[in-house]
């Protein structure tokens, strides 16, 4: 029987905004559970929201609406947000379902029963906003959460208390047992201390609002909104129901993921619901850092948030999940920006391994008509290529299984960076031109296709989509290049289709200082007449030329691009093909007045996103230094498609 991972996020509160911080733990969650998949386990992947307590009752208020409808609006949002970023949970727990709530019920009272739970009265400070009790010494004179600065209330009120105290040697010593309970090891350290200094009774009721879980045995006080949120992870699986077929299967197999912001909750509080109600503990909890602005830590407080959608329109949800996972370093605090982000798309996807993909499946469909060319004798260099690759696996999975995914994509981009150096050093276009090479040039491709297989499928977990936009550039099966054995050398079946597709990673313009791509490029921009006639190049020779790939094309239909002054969108026709192109000539034509010209593409120019449109090539124009721009145009009877050397 294979190991089976219960993986988890938090359930979110359901605020108004989301933002990367919190798409960081969904998709280091959804990753691993990628990634676990593919390594032969049998996982279950839950996220989900936290529906109840004063906060939420506040927000709704302050919305105009039931905290229902509040909820509900929220739950639509914040899902259709996960599909966006290709979350692939399993589950979706809201804390105001019914099977969560029996659950809890089910839990809290078999504590009372036990006599861990006993009715007294608060007195002290509490913040909402985190949904937190505090000592006087934790708030200190100035009356502020810890946690989050904002001021804390005083409550006094009758309440229910839960004895963590009588749990605390017992919880030091599982931790002292399980060196891997508590993830990574400074978190582990911060929490032994914590613990030592020892526990408090925690108050687990409350009885000024209703908004909540009643408490079983006292219609008077509803549950503790953290006891409540807690238990979601065993109530998604049935505890508590009539059917706990997937309480047997996956608990105690949970990892929990979460920032360091509520570790506390998970690594003390959790446990010592799940000691005292006699459940086994989780696997693991696993703290991550934050992510940081330039401003601080991005929270919904502080209004500096980034919206995950927004960047998933512009850049597309591949290079977001590979940012975040790449970027933020395993267990610490790591930055956002634009700036950083562009780099990685731009340094990494686009050049390093857009670039392989694009090169391999280009050479083998000039070189071999679109068939994988079948390997002869490796040489060294080859075999080099080999051993990378499996050793760069082993790598990668030992990292990514810790969680750590800037160190396990990094060594996939080894292997990346090697395939790219691999083309250099063969040298597949000299090959070409020998006949008698003709063997070695079929296996340079072929040890090219495999390189590109691998990685591929070691980027899989970190960017779901991107394997199949490959194979069906590479002419891979899915089925072939999907688990830990087929990642074994040698998966590509001579013959397979080979076809070049578009481009994977567009590079993108960007200035620092913008917070929108540039307008220039993809085409004259208005500043174009600076390059100053009569100013020369470098010379190039005829071959350096020819590899311009100059083409008439009919422009079909033109549009303005919103918001962007300097461009036009161009449907183009090149022959039989139809292309969109983005021109920065906005300020020189009208769109009717492109509509029907013959006019010059580069045709081969890698594709470019200005504004969010894919620029498939460029138009030639002459510009001069006063600003004038004359796109050059040429009779309508030449032929779109037509060579122009
Ligand atoms: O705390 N950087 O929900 P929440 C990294 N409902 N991760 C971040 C982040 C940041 N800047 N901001 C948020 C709650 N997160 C409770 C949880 S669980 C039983 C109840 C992520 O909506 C991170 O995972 O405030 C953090 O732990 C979580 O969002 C908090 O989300
Ligand atoms: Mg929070």
């Amino acid at each position: 029987m294979s190991e089976k991972f219960y993986i988890t996020t938090p359930i979110y509160y359901p605020s108004a905004q989301a933002h990367i911080g919190h798409g960081l733990t969904t998709v280091l969650a959804d990753a691993l559970t990628r990634l676990k998949k593919m390594r032969g386990y049998k996982t279950r992947f839950l996220t989900g929201m936290d529906e109840h307590g004063q906060k939420i009752a506040k927000a709704a208020q302050a919305a105009g609406k039931t905290p229902l409808q509040h909820v509900d609006d929220m739950a639509v949002m914040w899902q259709g947000l996960w599909r966006q970023l290709m979350i692939d949970n399993d589950d979706f727990i809201r804390t105001t379902e019914d099977r969560h709530i029996r659950g809890v019920v089910k839990i809290f009272q078999k504590i009372y029963e036990k006599g861990d739970i006993y009715l007294s009265r608060y007195q002290g400070w509490y913040c909402v906003s985190c949904e937190t009790y505090f000592t006087e010494r934790q708030v200190g004179e100035g009356h502020c959460c810890p946690d989050c600065g904002k001021p804390v209330e005083i409550i006094e009120e009758e309440s229910y208390f839960f004895k963590m105290s009588t749990y605390q040697e017992r919880l030091l010593r599982h931790i002292e047992t399980h060196p891997d309970f508590i993830q990574p090891l400074s978190r582990r350290n911060e929490m032994v201390n914590f613990i030592k200094s020892g526990l408090e009774d925690l108050c687990v009721s409350r009885t000024s609002f209703d908004w909540g879980i009643p408490v079983p045995v006292n219609g008077k006080h509803v549950i503790y909104v953290w006891f409540d949120a807690l238990t979601n992870y065993i109530t998604a699986l049935g505890y508590g129901s009539e059917d706990t077929g997937l309480y047997k299967e996956f608990w105690p197999t949970a990892v929990h993921l979460m920032a360091k912001d509520i570790i506390r909750f998970h690594a003390v509080i959790w446990p010592i619901i799940l000691m005292a109600a006699e459940e086994p503990l989780p696997r693991m909890v696993f703290g991550h850092g934050w992510v940081l602005l330039d401003s601080g830590k991005m929270s919904k407080s502080k209004g500096n948030v980034v919206d995950p959608l927004v960047l998933i329109e512009k850049y597309g949800a591949a290079a977001v999940r590979y940012f975040l996972l790449r970027e933020i370093p395993c267990g610490q605090d790591g930055y956002y920006s634009e700036a950083a982000l562009v780099q990685r798309i731009n340094t990494d996807l686009a050049n390093d391994y857009g670039n392989l993909i694009s090169r391999t499946v280009a050479m083998v469909e000039r070189y071999f008509d679109g068939q994988a060319p079948a390997p002869g004798e490796p040489e060294a260099v080859d075999r080099r290529l080999a051993e990378l690759a499996a050793a760069v696996a082993e790598e990668a999975a030992g990292y990514m299984e810790k969680l750590d995914f800037s160190n396990g994509l990094a060594a996939v981009f080894k292997l990346i960076g090697r395939a790219n150096k691999y083309i250099d050093e063969t040298e597949p276009w000299t090959l070409a031109k020998e006949p008698a090479r003709r063997e070695r040039l079929g296996t340079v491709l072929y040890y090219l296709l495999e390189a590109a297989r691998i990685a591929t499928m070691l980027l899989g977990p970190a960017m779901p989509n991107i394997p199949a936009l490959v194979w069906a550039q590479t002419g891979h099966e899915a089925a072939d290049c999907q688990s830990w054995a087929q990642l074994a050398w040698g998966g590509t079946r001579p013959g397979q289709r080979v076809k070049k597709g578009p481009g994977l990673f567009p590079r993108i313009e960007w200035q620092e200082d913008e917070t929108e791509p540039a307008d220039a490029a993809g085409g004259v921009d208005a500043g174009a007449g600076s390059e100053a006639a009569g100013a020369s190049l470098p010379l190039i020779d005829y071959d350096t030329f020819a590899r311009l790939d100059l083409r008439v094309a009919e422009v079909l239909a033109c549009q303005p691009i919103p918001k962007a002054d300097k461009l036009l969108k161009l449907d183009i026709a090149l022959g039989e093909e139809r292309r969109t192109l983005v021109a920065g000539v906005a300020q020189h034509y009208r769109p009717e007045d492109m509509v029907g010209r013959k006019i010059v593409v580069v045709a081969n120019l890698a594709p470019a996103r200005l504004r969010g449109v894919e620029s498939q090539g460029m138009l030639l124009a002459a510009s001069t230094d006063a600003g004038r721009v004359e796109v050059i145009t040429l009779p309508a009877d030449i032929p779109s498609g037509a060579k122009v050397r």
